[in-house]
Protein backbone atom coordinates (compact mmCIF):
# COMPACT_ATOMS: atom_id res chain seq x y z
CA UNK A 1 0.00 0.00 0.00
CA UNK A 2 0.87 3.79 -0.69
CA UNK A 3 2.66 5.55 2.47
CA UNK A 4 2.61 8.66 3.28
CA UNK A 5 4.59 10.85 6.07
CA UNK A 6 2.81 13.11 8.84
CA UNK A 7 4.77 15.90 9.87
CA UNK A 8 3.12 16.51 13.40
CA UNK A 9 3.89 19.04 16.18
CA UNK A 10 4.26 17.97 19.57
CA UNK A 11 4.63 19.52 23.05
CA UNK A 12 4.51 18.02 26.47
CA UNK A 13 4.47 21.32 28.86
CA UNK A 14 4.98 18.99 31.37
CA UNK A 15 8.44 17.26 29.76
CA UNK A 16 9.24 19.24 26.81
CA UNK A 17 11.21 22.46 26.94
CA UNK A 18 10.03 23.70 23.11
CA UNK A 19 7.40 22.17 20.87
CA UNK A 20 9.15 20.02 17.81
CA UNK A 21 8.42 17.86 15.04
CA UNK A 22 7.70 14.29 14.63
CA UNK A 23 7.32 12.51 11.46
CA UNK A 24 5.38 9.40 11.12
CA UNK A 25 4.99 7.36 8.02
CA UNK A 26 1.35 6.18 7.34
CA UNK A 27 -0.81 4.01 4.76
CA UNK A 28 -2.67 6.49 2.40
CA UNK A 29 -5.62 4.94 0.18
CA UNK A 30 -9.08 6.38 -0.98
CA UNK A 31 -11.58 7.59 1.80
CA UNK A 32 -8.89 7.82 4.63
CA UNK A 33 -9.30 10.52 6.40
CA UNK A 34 -6.56 12.59 8.20
CA UNK A 35 -8.32 11.67 11.95
CA UNK A 36 -7.70 8.28 10.41
CA UNK A 37 -4.07 8.53 10.28
CA UNK A 38 -3.79 10.12 13.97
CA UNK A 39 -5.76 7.08 14.94
CA UNK A 40 -3.60 4.82 13.35
CA UNK A 41 -0.32 6.50 14.79
CA UNK A 42 -1.78 6.40 18.01
CA UNK A 43 -3.00 2.57 17.71
CA UNK A 44 0.38 1.56 16.01
CA UNK A 45 3.29 3.47 15.90
CA UNK A 46 3.32 6.16 18.92
CA UNK A 47 0.51 6.06 21.77
CA UNK A 48 1.87 9.04 23.60
CA UNK A 49 0.18 10.94 20.72
CA UNK A 50 -2.10 13.32 21.81
CA UNK A 51 -5.29 14.74 19.80
CA UNK A 52 -9.26 15.57 19.80
CA UNK A 53 -11.56 13.68 18.23
CA UNK A 54 -15.53 12.27 18.99
CA UNK A 55 -18.38 11.94 16.33
CA UNK A 56 -16.15 11.43 13.43
CA UNK A 57 -18.42 12.80 11.13
CA UNK A 58 -18.13 16.31 11.04
CA UNK A 59 -20.77 17.12 13.59
CA UNK A 60 -18.98 17.73 17.14
CA UNK A 61 -16.55 20.12 15.79
CA UNK A 62 -14.08 18.42 18.06
CA UNK A 63 -10.82 17.51 15.98
CA UNK A 64 -10.13 21.02 14.04
CA UNK A 65 -6.39 21.25 13.29
CA UNK A 66 -4.24 22.91 10.99
CA UNK A 67 -3.23 21.02 8.33
CA UNK A 68 -0.62 22.13 5.57
CA UNK A 69 -1.14 25.19 6.91
CA UNK A 70 -4.65 25.90 6.75
CA UNK A 71 -7.21 25.32 9.49
CA UNK A 72 -9.95 22.08 8.74
CA UNK A 73 -11.66 19.11 10.35
CA UNK A 74 -9.16 16.34 10.31
CA UNK A 75 -12.78 13.76 9.87
CA UNK A 76 -13.75 15.97 6.81
CA UNK A 77 -10.35 15.60 5.46
CA UNK A 78 -9.35 12.94 2.91
CA UNK A 79 -5.21 12.79 2.85
CA UNK A 80 -5.95 12.10 -0.92
CA UNK A 81 -7.47 15.28 -1.63
CA UNK A 82 -4.91 17.35 0.31
CA UNK A 83 -1.65 15.41 -0.61
CA UNK A 84 0.85 18.17 -2.67
CA UNK A 85 3.77 16.28 -1.62
CA UNK A 86 5.41 13.59 0.31
CA UNK A 87 4.62 15.60 3.52
CA UNK A 88 1.45 16.23 5.21
CA UNK A 89 1.80 18.67 8.41
CA UNK A 90 -0.10 18.51 11.09
CA UNK A 91 -0.40 21.47 13.45
CA UNK A 92 -2.67 22.19 16.58
CA UNK A 93 -5.03 25.30 15.53
CA UNK A 94 -3.72 29.39 15.90
CA UNK A 95 -4.73 31.87 18.40
CA UNK A 96 -5.61 29.19 21.38
CA UNK A 97 -3.23 28.01 24.24
CA UNK A 98 -1.64 24.58 23.52
CA UNK A 99 -2.55 22.03 26.08
CA UNK A 100 -0.54 18.81 24.48
CA UNK A 101 0.23 18.08 20.95
CA UNK A 102 -2.96 18.71 19.02
CA UNK A 103 -4.70 19.64 22.06
CA UNK A 104 -6.14 23.37 22.63
CA UNK A 105 -7.69 25.02 25.51
CA UNK A 106 -10.40 26.33 24.52
CA UNK A 107 -12.34 28.00 27.36
CA UNK A 108 -11.58 31.60 25.63
CA UNK A 109 -13.17 30.93 22.46
CA UNK A 110 -16.24 29.21 24.43
CA UNK A 111 -16.51 32.08 27.04
CA UNK A 112 -16.82 34.60 24.15
CA UNK A 113 -19.77 32.78 22.88
CA UNK A 114 -21.25 32.85 26.78
CA UNK A 115 -20.77 36.47 26.53
CA UNK A 116 -23.03 36.95 23.70
CA UNK A 117 -25.72 35.36 25.52
CA UNK A 118 -26.64 32.00 22.79
CA UNK A 119 -29.64 32.07 24.77
CA UNK A 120 -33.29 32.85 23.71
CA UNK A 121 -34.83 35.92 25.45
CA UNK A 122 -38.36 35.82 25.51
CA UNK A 123 -40.18 38.83 26.37
CA UNK A 124 -42.79 37.32 29.42
CA UNK A 125 -44.54 40.99 28.90
CA UNK A 126 -46.44 39.51 26.14
CA UNK A 127 -48.93 36.60 26.27
CA UNK A 128 -46.26 33.90 25.20
CA UNK A 129 -48.19 30.76 22.95
CA UNK A 130 -49.17 27.89 25.53
CA UNK A 131 -47.61 24.44 24.12
CA UNK A 132 -45.06 25.68 20.98
CA UNK A 133 -43.92 28.54 19.95
CA UNK A 134 -44.33 27.57 16.38
CA UNK A 135 -41.41 29.63 13.38
CA UNK A 136 -42.81 29.99 9.66
CA UNK A 137 -40.43 28.09 7.48
CA UNK A 138 -39.12 31.26 6.07
CA UNK A 139 -37.60 32.43 9.49
CA UNK A 140 -36.37 28.64 10.00
CA UNK A 141 -34.60 29.03 6.39
CA UNK A 142 -33.05 32.60 7.10
CA UNK A 143 -31.16 31.54 10.48
CA UNK A 144 -30.60 27.70 9.58
CA UNK A 145 -26.89 28.83 8.26
CA UNK A 146 -25.71 30.68 11.46
CA UNK A 147 -27.53 27.69 13.37
CA UNK A 148 -25.06 25.14 11.27
CA UNK A 149 -22.10 26.39 13.40
CA UNK A 150 -20.22 23.59 15.17
CA UNK A 151 -17.80 25.66 17.34
CA UNK A 152 -14.98 24.39 15.66
CA UNK A 153 -12.42 26.85 16.26
CA UNK A 154 -11.19 26.69 12.11
CA UNK A 155 -12.26 30.70 11.55
CA UNK A 156 -10.80 31.35 14.64
CA UNK A 157 -7.74 29.95 14.21
CA UNK A 158 -7.29 32.19 10.85
CA UNK A 159 -9.08 35.03 11.80
CA UNK A 160 -6.69 38.47 11.35
CA UNK A 161 -8.95 40.36 13.41
CA UNK A 162 -7.66 37.94 16.23
CA UNK A 163 -4.01 38.22 15.06
CA UNK A 164 -4.00 41.98 15.78
CA UNK A 165 -6.33 42.09 18.89
CA UNK A 166 -7.38 38.98 21.84
CA UNK A 167 -10.00 41.05 22.58
CA UNK A 168 -12.08 40.64 19.71
CA UNK A 169 -14.85 38.98 19.84
CA UNK A 170 -14.27 36.12 16.79
CA UNK A 171 -16.08 35.01 13.99
CA UNK A 172 -17.90 32.54 15.95
CA UNK A 173 -19.63 34.56 18.11
CA UNK A 174 -20.69 36.93 16.06
CA UNK A 175 -22.35 34.54 13.91
CA UNK A 176 -23.86 33.00 16.96
CA UNK A 177 -24.99 37.00 17.57
CA UNK A 178 -26.66 36.98 14.27
CA UNK A 179 -28.28 33.36 15.00
CA UNK A 180 -30.86 35.30 17.76
CA UNK A 181 -30.93 38.45 15.81
CA UNK A 182 -32.81 36.60 13.29
CA UNK A 183 -35.42 34.29 15.49
CA UNK A 184 -38.24 35.98 15.59
CA UNK A 185 -38.80 34.45 19.27
CA UNK A 186 -35.83 36.23 20.82
CA UNK A 187 -36.59 39.53 22.11
CA UNK A 188 -33.02 40.62 23.45
CA UNK A 189 -32.71 44.23 22.42
CA UNK A 190 -28.97 44.71 23.60
CA UNK A 191 -27.15 42.31 21.15
CA UNK A 192 -26.14 44.86 18.93
CA UNK A 193 -24.92 47.08 21.48
CA UNK A 194 -23.17 43.83 22.83
CA UNK A 195 -21.70 42.78 19.93
CA UNK A 196 -20.16 46.40 19.19
CA UNK A 197 -18.52 46.62 22.68
CA UNK A 198 -17.00 43.48 22.14
CA UNK A 199 -15.72 44.16 18.88
CA UNK A 200 -18.00 43.86 15.57
CA UNK A 201 -16.27 46.61 14.37
CA UNK A 202 -12.87 45.15 14.66
CA UNK A 203 -13.68 42.73 12.04
CA UNK A 204 -11.68 44.14 8.78
CA UNK A 205 -14.31 42.01 6.29
CA UNK A 206 -11.21 40.35 5.02
CA UNK A 207 -13.39 36.78 4.73
CA UNK A 208 -10.14 34.94 5.29
CA UNK A 209 -12.00 32.84 7.55
CA UNK A 210 -14.57 31.64 5.00
CA UNK A 211 -12.84 29.31 2.99
CA UNK A 212 -11.61 27.56 6.41
CA UNK A 213 -15.20 26.80 7.66
CA UNK A 214 -17.05 23.13 7.24
CA UNK A 215 -20.60 24.03 7.34
CA UNK A 216 -19.94 26.73 4.59
CA UNK A 217 -20.72 30.03 6.57
CA UNK A 218 -20.68 33.50 4.69
CA UNK A 219 -18.96 34.58 8.24
CA UNK A 220 -17.92 37.91 6.29
CA UNK A 221 -21.77 38.65 5.35
CA UNK A 222 -23.24 38.09 8.76
CA UNK A 223 -21.00 40.15 10.47
CA UNK A 224 -22.35 43.04 7.58
CA UNK A 225 -25.63 41.75 8.42
CA UNK A 226 -25.11 42.29 12.42
CA UNK A 227 -23.60 46.14 11.26
CA UNK A 228 -26.70 46.53 9.42
CA UNK A 229 -28.96 45.78 12.45
CA UNK A 230 -26.92 47.63 14.68
CA UNK A 231 -27.44 50.48 12.23
CA UNK A 232 -31.10 50.08 12.09
CA UNK A 233 -31.23 49.42 16.17
CA UNK A 234 -29.25 53.19 15.96
CA UNK A 235 -26.32 51.69 17.98
CA UNK A 236 -24.01 52.26 14.88
CA UNK A 237 -22.66 53.81 12.57
CA UNK A 238 -19.69 54.36 14.85
CA UNK A 239 -18.56 58.01 14.37
CA UNK A 240 -15.90 57.95 11.89
CA UNK A 241 -18.42 55.54 9.69
CA UNK A 242 -20.59 57.77 9.84
CA UNK A 243 -18.27 60.80 8.79
CA UNK A 244 -17.62 58.73 5.73
CA UNK A 245 -21.04 58.24 4.90
CA UNK A 246 -21.72 62.15 4.93
CA UNK A 247 -18.26 63.08 3.24
CA UNK A 248 -20.27 60.72 1.02
CA UNK A 249 -23.37 62.65 0.80
CA UNK A 250 -21.51 65.60 0.73
CA UNK A 251 -18.86 65.49 -1.75
CA UNK A 252 -19.33 62.00 -3.59
CA UNK A 253 -15.81 60.82 -2.28
CA UNK A 254 -15.46 58.97 0.70
CA UNK A 255 -12.50 60.37 1.70
CA UNK A 256 -11.98 64.74 2.66
CA UNK A 257 -9.24 65.61 0.25
CA UNK A 258 -9.14 69.15 -1.16
CA UNK A 259 -7.56 68.55 -3.93
CA UNK A 260 -8.84 68.33 -7.47
CA UNK A 261 -10.09 64.67 -8.38
CA UNK A 262 -8.09 63.06 -11.13
CA UNK A 263 -10.98 62.74 -13.62
CA UNK A 264 -11.08 66.60 -13.98
CA UNK A 265 -7.20 66.16 -15.21
CA UNK A 266 -8.41 64.35 -18.39
CA UNK A 267 -11.03 64.21 -21.19
CA UNK A 268 -14.08 62.39 -20.89
CA UNK A 269 -12.94 60.19 -24.39
CA UNK A 270 -9.26 59.09 -23.42
CA UNK A 271 -7.77 58.05 -27.10
CA UNK A 272 -3.90 59.14 -27.66
CA UNK A 273 -3.19 56.40 -30.00
CA UNK A 274 -3.83 56.55 -34.11
CA UNK A 275 -5.13 53.37 -35.01
CA UNK A 276 -8.44 51.83 -34.83
CA UNK A 277 -9.03 50.67 -30.54
CA UNK A 278 -8.46 47.19 -29.66
CA UNK A 279 -11.75 47.42 -27.06
CA UNK A 280 -13.63 50.64 -25.43
CA UNK A 281 -14.15 50.78 -22.04
CA UNK A 282 -15.83 52.91 -19.26
CA UNK A 283 -12.88 53.62 -16.14
CA UNK A 284 -14.28 53.94 -12.89
CA UNK A 285 -11.30 55.50 -10.62
CA UNK A 286 -12.54 54.90 -7.07
CA UNK A 287 -12.06 57.58 -4.26
CA UNK A 288 -8.51 56.79 -3.86
CA UNK A 289 -7.15 57.33 -7.05
CA UNK A 290 -9.39 59.88 -7.99
CA UNK A 291 -8.24 62.16 -5.21
CA UNK A 292 -5.31 60.47 -3.18
CA UNK A 293 -3.00 58.16 -5.70
CA UNK A 294 -2.80 60.54 -8.73
CA UNK A 295 -0.04 58.39 -9.88
CA UNK A 296 -1.42 55.51 -9.57
CA UNK A 297 -4.71 56.46 -11.86
CA UNK A 298 -2.27 57.83 -14.20
CA UNK A 299 -0.22 54.46 -14.89
CA UNK A 300 -3.86 53.04 -15.32
CA UNK A 301 -4.76 55.73 -17.83
CA UNK A 302 -1.38 54.94 -19.41
CA UNK A 303 -1.09 51.48 -19.57
CA UNK A 304 -4.60 51.46 -21.16
CA UNK A 305 -3.56 53.59 -24.01
CA UNK A 306 -0.39 51.99 -24.80
CA UNK A 307 -2.25 48.95 -25.30
CA UNK A 308 -4.57 50.93 -27.27
CA UNK A 309 -7.69 50.83 -25.41
CA UNK A 310 -9.92 54.08 -25.57
CA UNK A 311 -11.21 55.25 -22.17
CA UNK A 312 -14.25 56.77 -21.04
CA UNK A 313 -13.68 58.65 -17.53
CA UNK A 314 -16.73 59.85 -16.81
CA UNK A 315 -16.64 62.94 -14.71
CA UNK A 316 -19.40 62.80 -12.44
CA UNK A 317 -18.68 58.92 -10.78
CA UNK A 318 -18.94 59.01 -7.30
CA UNK A 319 -17.40 56.69 -4.79
CA UNK A 320 -18.47 52.92 -5.17
CA UNK A 321 -20.05 53.09 -1.74
CA UNK A 322 -17.76 49.79 -0.21
CA UNK A 323 -17.08 51.73 2.89
CA UNK A 324 -20.79 52.54 3.56
CA UNK A 325 -21.95 49.04 2.90
CA UNK A 326 -18.92 47.27 5.03
CA UNK A 327 -20.07 49.64 7.84
CA UNK A 328 -23.76 48.55 7.89
CA UNK A 329 -25.21 51.68 6.14
CA UNK A 330 -26.66 49.68 3.21
CA UNK A 331 -29.77 52.00 3.17
CA UNK A 332 -28.12 55.16 3.01
CA UNK A 333 -25.86 54.26 0.23
CA UNK A 334 -28.28 53.11 -2.65
CA UNK A 335 -28.75 56.59 -4.23
CA UNK A 336 -24.65 56.55 -4.66
CA UNK A 337 -25.43 52.73 -6.47
CA UNK A 338 -28.25 54.36 -8.09
CA UNK A 339 -26.48 57.33 -9.51
CA UNK A 340 -23.12 55.32 -10.33
CA UNK A 341 -24.80 52.54 -12.13
CA UNK A 342 -27.39 55.17 -14.25
CA UNK A 343 -23.46 56.48 -15.31
CA UNK A 344 -22.30 52.54 -16.49
CA UNK A 345 -25.97 52.14 -18.16
CA UNK A 346 -25.57 55.36 -20.02
CA UNK A 347 -22.57 53.85 -21.76
CA UNK A 348 -24.00 50.13 -21.71
CA UNK A 349 -26.86 51.48 -24.07
CA UNK A 350 -24.05 53.08 -26.40
CA UNK A 351 -22.29 49.74 -26.92
CA UNK A 352 -19.85 50.30 -24.25
CA UNK A 353 -20.24 47.40 -22.08
CA UNK A 354 -16.35 46.93 -20.02
CA UNK A 355 -16.39 48.62 -16.98
CA UNK A 356 -12.71 48.71 -15.62
CA UNK A 357 -11.40 49.64 -11.75
CA UNK A 358 -8.01 48.93 -10.87
CA UNK A 359 -9.41 49.63 -7.77
CA UNK A 360 -10.24 45.89 -5.94
CA UNK A 361 -12.63 46.98 -3.33
CA UNK A 362 -14.12 48.58 -5.47
CA UNK A 363 -14.35 45.86 -8.43
CA UNK A 364 -15.77 43.49 -5.54
CA UNK A 365 -18.57 46.14 -4.70
CA UNK A 366 -19.41 46.97 -8.16
CA UNK A 367 -19.24 43.35 -9.14
CA UNK A 368 -21.19 41.47 -5.99
CA UNK A 369 -22.68 44.30 -3.78
CA UNK A 370 -24.34 46.66 -6.48
CA UNK A 371 -26.51 43.29 -7.78
CA UNK A 372 -27.19 42.39 -4.35
CA UNK A 373 -28.10 45.60 -3.09
CA UNK A 374 -30.34 46.87 -5.96
CA UNK A 375 -33.15 45.48 -7.60
CA UNK A 376 -32.62 47.63 -10.19
CA UNK A 377 -29.59 45.90 -11.70
CA UNK A 378 -29.83 42.86 -12.66
CA UNK A 379 -26.76 40.25 -12.30
CA UNK A 380 -25.43 40.10 -15.92
CA UNK A 381 -24.13 43.16 -14.68
CA UNK A 382 -21.87 41.46 -12.78
CA UNK A 383 -20.20 40.30 -16.07
CA UNK A 384 -19.35 43.41 -17.58
CA UNK A 385 -17.26 44.64 -14.73
CA UNK A 386 -13.56 43.80 -14.75
CA UNK A 387 -10.08 44.43 -12.64
CA UNK A 388 -8.01 46.24 -14.98
CA UNK A 389 -4.96 43.49 -14.84
CA UNK A 390 -7.60 40.80 -15.54
CA UNK A 391 -9.19 42.84 -18.48
CA UNK A 392 -5.31 42.72 -19.79
CA UNK A 393 -4.57 39.37 -19.26
CA UNK A 394 -8.09 37.83 -20.29
CA UNK A 395 -9.36 40.22 -22.61
CA UNK A 396 -6.69 41.98 -24.95
CA UNK A 397 -3.27 41.05 -27.26
CA UNK A 398 -1.46 42.68 -23.97
CA UNK A 399 1.64 44.41 -25.78
CA UNK A 400 5.43 42.88 -24.05
CA UNK A 401 6.95 44.66 -21.41
CA UNK A 402 10.39 46.18 -23.09
CA UNK A 403 12.02 48.13 -19.98
CA UNK A 404 14.30 45.86 -17.92
CA UNK A 405 14.20 46.32 -13.85
CA UNK A 406 16.29 44.87 -12.02
CA UNK A 407 14.07 44.16 -8.95
CA UNK A 408 12.85 41.81 -6.25
CA UNK A 409 9.23 42.50 -5.25
CA UNK A 410 6.93 40.71 -3.00
CA UNK A 411 3.41 41.26 -3.82
CA UNK A 412 0.51 41.85 -1.41
CA UNK A 413 -2.52 39.77 -2.56
CA UNK A 414 -5.45 41.87 -1.41
CA UNK A 415 -8.27 40.01 0.24
CA UNK A 416 -11.02 41.77 -2.15
CA UNK A 417 -8.86 40.69 -5.17
CA UNK A 418 -9.33 36.56 -3.86
CA UNK A 419 -12.80 36.99 -2.60
CA UNK A 420 -13.71 38.12 -6.21
CA UNK A 421 -12.45 34.94 -7.09
CA UNK A 422 -9.02 36.56 -9.30
CA UNK A 423 -6.37 34.06 -8.17
CA UNK A 424 -3.05 35.59 -7.37
CA UNK A 425 -1.36 34.24 -10.21
CA UNK A 426 -2.88 36.18 -12.51
CA UNK A 427 -1.17 39.29 -10.94
CA UNK A 428 2.11 37.31 -10.51
CA UNK A 429 2.14 36.44 -13.86
CA UNK A 430 1.14 39.81 -15.31
CA UNK A 431 4.40 41.10 -13.44
CA UNK A 432 6.76 38.21 -14.52
CA UNK A 433 6.46 39.24 -18.13
CA UNK A 434 8.16 42.20 -17.09
CA UNK A 435 11.94 41.58 -17.82
CA UNK A 436 14.39 41.41 -15.07
CA UNK A 437 12.08 41.32 -12.27
CA UNK A 438 12.24 38.83 -9.33
CA UNK A 439 9.04 37.63 -7.91
CA UNK A 440 9.62 36.21 -3.84
CA UNK A 441 6.84 33.80 -3.45
CA UNK A 442 5.60 33.40 0.25
CA UNK A 443 3.62 30.23 0.09
CA UNK A 444 0.67 30.53 2.37
CA UNK A 445 0.66 34.03 2.82
CA UNK A 446 -2.64 36.02 3.48
CA UNK A 447 -0.82 38.83 5.74
CA UNK A 448 -3.91 40.73 5.45
CA UNK A 449 -3.13 44.64 5.69
CA UNK A 450 -5.66 44.73 8.17
CA UNK A 451 -7.62 48.12 7.29
CA UNK A 452 -10.54 46.93 5.77
CA UNK A 453 -14.64 46.79 7.03
CA UNK A 454 -14.20 50.11 8.74
CA UNK A 455 -11.31 49.48 10.80
CA UNK A 456 -8.59 51.82 9.44
CA UNK A 457 -10.87 54.83 10.20
CA UNK A 458 -11.86 53.55 13.74
CA UNK A 459 -8.91 51.30 15.33
CA UNK A 460 -5.94 52.65 13.42
CA UNK A 461 -3.81 50.72 16.11
CA UNK A 462 -4.80 47.01 14.96
CA UNK A 463 -4.55 48.33 11.24
CA UNK A 464 -1.10 49.59 12.14
CA UNK A 465 -0.80 46.19 13.95
CA UNK A 466 -1.65 43.77 11.27
CA UNK A 467 -0.18 45.79 8.55
CA UNK A 468 3.24 45.65 10.70
CA UNK A 469 3.07 41.61 9.89
CA UNK A 470 3.68 42.17 6.48
CA UNK A 471 6.49 44.50 6.48
CA UNK A 472 7.99 42.02 8.76
CA UNK A 473 7.63 39.41 6.30
CA UNK A 474 9.09 41.84 3.29
CA UNK A 475 12.26 42.78 5.68
CA UNK A 476 12.50 38.76 6.47
CA UNK A 477 12.33 37.83 2.89
CA UNK A 478 15.09 40.78 1.80
CA UNK A 479 13.32 42.14 -1.36
CA UNK A 480 13.43 45.61 -2.43
CA UNK A 481 9.90 46.35 -2.57
CA UNK A 482 5.98 45.50 -1.81
CA UNK A 483 3.41 45.91 -4.48
CA UNK A 484 -0.14 45.50 -4.24
CA UNK A 485 -3.02 46.43 -6.92
CA UNK A 486 -4.97 47.56 -3.61
CA UNK A 487 -4.86 51.29 -3.09
CA UNK A 488 -6.35 50.60 0.45
CA UNK A 489 -3.77 48.36 1.71
CA UNK A 490 -1.33 50.70 -0.07
CA UNK A 491 -2.45 53.17 1.84
CA UNK A 492 -2.53 51.27 5.60
CA UNK A 493 1.36 49.95 4.61
CA UNK A 494 1.99 53.38 3.73
CA UNK A 495 0.84 54.58 7.38
CA UNK A 496 2.60 51.57 9.10
CA UNK A 497 6.14 52.08 7.25
CA UNK A 498 5.41 55.98 8.61
CA UNK A 499 5.49 54.73 12.23
CA UNK A 500 8.86 53.05 11.76
CA UNK A 501 11.85 53.96 12.73
CA UNK A 502 14.68 54.93 10.26
CA UNK A 503 16.62 51.56 10.64
CA UNK A 504 13.71 49.79 10.46
CA UNK A 505 11.99 51.13 7.07
CA UNK A 506 15.71 51.19 5.22
CA UNK A 507 15.84 48.47 2.68
CA UNK A 508 12.45 48.72 1.06
CA UNK A 509 10.44 50.51 -1.23
CA UNK A 510 6.41 50.21 -1.47
CA UNK A 511 4.54 50.47 -4.85
CA UNK A 512 1.31 49.97 -6.86
CA UNK A 513 1.17 46.91 -9.09
CA UNK A 514 0.22 49.63 -11.70
CA UNK A 515 3.33 52.08 -11.52
CA UNK A 516 5.45 48.78 -11.76
CA UNK A 517 3.19 47.93 -14.54
CA UNK A 518 3.95 51.17 -16.44
CA UNK A 519 7.44 51.51 -15.80
CA UNK A 520 7.75 48.21 -17.42
CA UNK A 521 6.29 49.67 -20.67
CA UNK A 522 8.99 53.13 -20.19
CA UNK A 523 5.80 54.64 -19.17
CA UNK A 524 5.50 57.36 -15.90
S1 LIG B 1 -13.68 38.46 8.09
FE1 LIG B 1 -11.49 38.53 8.69
S2 LIG B 1 -11.39 39.78 10.56
FE2 LIG B 1 -13.56 39.25 10.20
S3 LIG B 1 -13.90 37.45 11.45
FE3 LIG B 1 -13.30 36.69 9.40
S4 LIG B 1 -11.04 36.46 9.45
FE4 LIG B 1 -11.68 37.66 11.26
S1 LIG C 1 -18.35 29.47 11.90
FE1 LIG C 1 -17.67 27.64 10.80
S2 LIG C 1 -15.44 27.63 11.15
FE2 LIG C 1 -16.32 29.00 12.68
S3 LIG C 1 -16.64 27.76 14.50
FE3 LIG C 1 -18.57 27.73 13.32
S4 LIG C 1 -18.42 25.92 12.00
FE4 LIG C 1 -16.35 26.32 12.76
S1 LIG D 1 -14.62 14.32 15.23
FE1 LIG D 1 -16.45 15.50 15.36
S2 LIG D 1 -16.16 17.03 13.83
FE2 LIG D 1 -14.45 15.73 13.60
Amino acid sequence: MEEIILKIFRFDPEKDEAPYFKEYTVPIRRGVTVLDSLNYIKDNLDRTLTFRQSCRSAICGSCAVKINGKSMLACKTQLFEIRTGEIISIEPLGHFRIIKDLVVDQNLFFKKIKDMEPWIVLDHSKQLPINEFLMPPQNVKELKEARNCIFCGSCYSECNAIDGDTTFAGPHSLVKTMRFLKDPRDCDTGRTGQAIERGLFKCIVCHECEPTCPKNINIGQNVIDLRYKAVTNHCAPLPPHKKIMQNIRDTGCSISVKEASTVYKYPEYIKTFKDEPQAEVVLFLGCILNRRQHDVAKSVINILQHNEIAVHLPKNQVCCGSPAIRTGQKDEILPVIKKNFDIFESYIEKGINNILTSCSGCCLTLRNDYPELSRDIDTSFKSKVYDVAEFLTKKIDLKEFTEKINTKVMYHYPCHTRKMGLSEDLYLELMQKIPGIEINRVPSDRLCCGGGGGVRTRYPELNNTLSRRRLQAVKENKVDSLVTNCPYCYMSFDSAIELLSLEEKAGFDLENFYTILARGYGLK
